[in-house]
């Protein structure tokens, strides 16, 4: 069977798990016959495609629909593609859905900002409060920068509590249960 496109598209605070299971997922989708696969990471997106951008409203809206576009050109060229970005605003979230089409499935990665900022795995959670503290606030999301929750995304997950295996196979289920997977 021809491989049909799809974008499993992860949006979450930074910490809450979206690149760790996009990482769980690439071999269980390639194993299933998914070869036309491209991931598109916020971090590494901002050091190409994005590259210069910053945290701004309208920056972070750039660099949305740079990932919706480049997206939507690899469905419509019958591949998957796995985004993981904060992609705070739901605005340009839909955006990016527009570009890709009907096969979006939005994937929320539920994770307390709380339990984000105890793994700190990258140590920004202490450095966005140590500029607030002093004075210069740094606009990181979670912490004085906004992040609009997903209303209906096909897919909710956390972060915590489940391993990135059981997470990954949850959206293993849904891609089949929707027939993207023979
Ligand atoms: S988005 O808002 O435009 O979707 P994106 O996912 O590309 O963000 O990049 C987020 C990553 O940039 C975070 O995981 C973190 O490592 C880093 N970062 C640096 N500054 C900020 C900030 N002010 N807010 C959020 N993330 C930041």
């Amino acid at each position: 069977m021809e491989q049909q496109g799809f974008t499993v598209w992860f949006t979450g605070l930074s910490g809450a798990g979206k690149t760790t299971i996009s990482d769980a997922i690439e071999p269980l989708l390639r194993e299933r016959g998914i070869t036309k696969l491209e991931k598109l990471d916020g971090d590494v997106v901002r050091t190409h495609l994005s590259k210069g951008l910053g945290f701004s409203k309208e920056d972070r809206d750039t660099n949305i629909l740079r990932i919706g576009f480049v997206a939507g050109e690899i469905v419509h060229a019958g591949g998957a593609v796995i985004c993981a970005a904060i992609s705070p605003y739901r605005a340009a979230r839909n955006e990016a859905r527009g570009m890709v089409g009907e096969n979006f499935i939005m994937a929320y990665m539920d994770t307390p900002v709380e339990v984000c900022e105890q793994r700190d795995v990258k140590g920004l959670y202490v450095k966005a409060r140590q500029a607030m503290a002093d004075g210069h606030p740094m606009g990181f999301t979670g912490v004085d920068d906004p992040y609009e929750p997903p209303i209906d995304p096909e897919i909710t997950l956390k972060g915590y509590g489940a391993t990135p295996e059981e997470n990954a196979h949850r959206v293993i289920e849904y891609l089949e249960a929707q027939g993207f997977l023979s």
